[in-house]
């Protein structure tokens, strides 16, 4: 048993719980569950970010005192998050007293070491990112990049925090304790920030007066990062649960990549400063930024696209699920309202769901509706037995190395290899000759499932129990001490009674899918107000539309283009077509349940281990192609040059394969 503790970043409340801060709060209850299923002692802590001049200017303008202001605002992100189905310890407030207090005692520690003195400030501040910029740092015109708007010149008394003399421990720390900032991409860019030298940071401000008085100085108040960066320790008091923030803790605070300095610089100095060893730091893993339908998250956007109405519409899990399985953790990614439904009757209903549908309705044809026994173990169960029991240890390992989408990528795995195993054992088959032999093949089934029902409970808490009302299970159980992630399928005890209830996961028809996709989807382009980002797609699309009505045949409109189903395909295998110089036999996987058969011709260009692994574009829904002896190609993948030389079309990064090129 360990102990960790997650944290999701305390969101500003000048802005409505969105898929963004949904996404990393998800993530952060899905970990701490793997944790409690494995049997740790966990804590997970989530809350709102309520001081600074952000916060005080919003509540201006809406002409509210900004503890009205921020008491409304918190309670949104407070009521969002169980209905995303998010268990939080804590759910902290930087007003909380009990905050402020430890927050101001934090200072003091800091103010023991000589660390803090007072100067004057004079350079440029984001009041977007509550943050100081260097000139450097800015656009033309003292233009924030991150905001898009001019920032401020500010000239102020203030306490400085010797930001520089931790420089060199930095560089040391990060340098023995390379785990400390994930993923390495993240790590690297922490590095060069530290390389390029650190200069002592304003903490206090004297020009507004929302947020922490400084001790002892009342004409300051504390920096907001300052403040608010010590949620983290402040939430956990002194009491039993300050067991959280200790060496034998994993700590891990879960961002985003936008506030990925303040988390493994700011932070961790202020915690050295005030004496906290450096075997008490967190592990920061930043990941990336989810866009929405191909398109960065405007307000406007961003709005529209409301993670509880999504979760009220689908059920939470299947949002959840969505969000860890479509982005690979650490990497931007898409959120794609096609992509969800896809993946949802794909991966959901077609191959988990249908699985459980299939084996509940053999066992009440062929098994009265009980568990049926366990006879002979022939070497077909034994080989899915043996990939489950794999692939669970996979799922596990990618759970402890923060690696969601890997974990539920190896989960499915098993749920596919059951749909080939029913396919392979025919157990419909089996029982006009052999009905023990059919019981064994639906008793083994019923085994893995049992795993599956478990495994996904991080991920769908709700649908795993559903799976296992359905299976006569009780719900998914947790205990300290008690590692309860399935390890491999072990046989359920029969002549217990089984319980179908229906599909746990209805696919969408063509129909059902349009419907939904009218309902979930924001406006389209042209709906979008002048402005925002929707709006600049507008002109070039009517201009196709225009340039197509006018008869120039090298147009095509946006419509026409969209009916190419162009995927991101991953490489399963790969092999030479015997006799024939120029074909490769490919299976791709493209986010269905089972890879894709592709013939390519590419054998003159690279030889077949060379591909395998590799990320390629497919065109997806192009009429198969017979190339005889039973050789159908079920796709193209793209690429250029000569049949010789010839490269291949592909992705950057560890896009999920299926995921929609638009
Ligand atoms: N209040 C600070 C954090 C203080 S933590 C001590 C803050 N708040 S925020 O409300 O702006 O939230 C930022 C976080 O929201 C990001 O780090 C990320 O976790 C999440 N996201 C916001 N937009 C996002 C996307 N478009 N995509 C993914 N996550 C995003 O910064």
């Amino acid at each position: 048993m360990g102990l960790f503790y997650v944290t999701t970043p305390i969101y500003y409340v000048n802005d409505v719980p969105h898929l963004g801060t949904a996404y990393t709060t998800v993530v952060a209850d899905a970990l701490r569950r793997f944790h409690l299923l494995s049997g740790d002692d966990t804590y997970m802590l989530t809350g709102t970010d309520e001081h600074g001049q952000k916060i005080e200017r919003q509540a201006e303008e809406q002409g509210l005192a900004p503890k009205a202001f921020v008491d409304a605002m918190s309670a949104r992100f407070r009521e969002a998050w169980p209905k995303l189905s998010i268990e939080a310890d804590r759910f902290i407030r930087t007003t909380d007293p009990d905050h402020e207090a430890f927050v101001q005692d934090l200072w003091r520690k800091v103010r023991a070491t000589g660390d803090l003195y007072e100067g004057t400030y004079e350079d440029w501040y984001c009041v977007g990112c509550e943050s100081f910029k260097t000139e450097k740092e800015l656009e033309p015109g003292n233009i924030c990049p991150m905001h898009k708007k001019p920032v401020e010149r500010v000239k102020e008394e203030t306490f400085f925090f010797r930001l520089s003399k931790w420089e060199k421990p930095l560089k040391e720390l990060y340098a023995r304790r390379p785990e400390l900032i994930q993923p390495q991409s993240r790590r690297n860019e922490v590095l060069s920030f530290l390389e390029g030298g650190l200069r002592d940071l304003s903490v206090s401000r004297t020009t507004f007066t929302w947020g922490v008085p400084v001790p002892d100085a009342p004409k300051h108040i504390m920096y907001v990062w300052f403040d608010a960066l010590a949620n983290y320790r402040s939430a956990l008091g002194t009491g039993a649960e300050a067991r959280f923030w200790s060496k034998d803790s994993t700590i891990v605070h879960i961002v985003g990549k936008d506030i990925l300095r303040f988390h493994s610089v700011y932070w961790p100095a202020f915690l050295l400063s005030a004496g906290y060893s450096e075997d008490e730091l967190p592990i920061v893993f930043a990941h990336g930024f989810l866009t929405i339908d191909g398109q960065k998250m405007s307000k406007t956007l961003r709005n529209a696209v409301d993670p509880v109405r999504l979760a009220e519409e689908l059920g939470p899990d299947v949002l959840r699920y969505h969000l860890l399985r479509a982005v690979a953790f650490g990497q931007d990614g898409d959120f794609d309202h096609h992509a969800l439904i896809e993946r949802y009757n794909a991966d959901l209903g077609k191959n988990l769901g249908n699985l459980l549908n299939r084996v509940l309705g053999l066992c009440n044809k062929l098994a009265e509706g009980k568990v049926p026994a366990l006879g002979e173990v022939t070497p077909l169960e034994q080989e899915l037995f043996d990939r489950a029991k794999a692939e669970l240890a996979a799922a596990r390992a990618a759970w402890i190395s923060i690696e969601p989408h890997k974990a539920l990528e190896a989960t499915w795995a098993v749920s596919s290899a059951a749909n080939q195993y029913i396919d392979r054992a025919a157990p419909w088959a089996a029982v006009k000759t052999d009905p023990a032999r059919a019981h064994t093949i639906l008793a083994a089934l019923l085994a893995v499932l049992r795993e599956i029902s478990t495994a996904i409970w991080p991920v769908m808490p709700g649908k795993a129990n559903e799976m296992r009302a359905q299976l006569g299970l009780p719900p998914v159980e947790h205990a300290l001490g008690k590692d309860g992630w399935p390890t491999g399928p072990t046989p359920m005890v029969a002549g217990h009674a089984l319980a179908p209830s229906g599909a746990l996961f209805p696919t969408f028809d063509e129909d059902g899918t349009k419907a939904i996709l009218a309902k979930l989807a924001p406006p389209k382009e042209g709906d979008a107000p002048a402005g925002d980002a929707k709006a600049a797609t507008k002109a070039p699309a009517d201009d196709a539309k225009a340039a197509a009505a006018a008869g120039d045949a090298s147009v095509i409109t946006y419509d026409d283009f969209a009916k190419v189903d162009l995927r991101v395909g991953l490489v399963k295998t790969c092999e030479k077509v015997p006799k024939k110089d120029k074909l490769l036999k490919l299976t791709v996987d493209v986010g269905e349940p089972e890879p894709r058969q592709i013939i390519a011709g590419l054998a003159l260009s690279f030889t077949p281990e060379t591909l395998v692994g590799r990320r390629v574009v497919v065109v997806a829904n192009l009429a198969p192609r017979d190339f005889g002896k039973g050789m159908v190609s079920h796709g193209m993948l793209l690429a250029t040059g000569p049949s010789e030389a010839l490269h291949l079309a592909t992705v950057e990064g560890d896009v999920a394969p299926g995921a929609r090129l638009k």
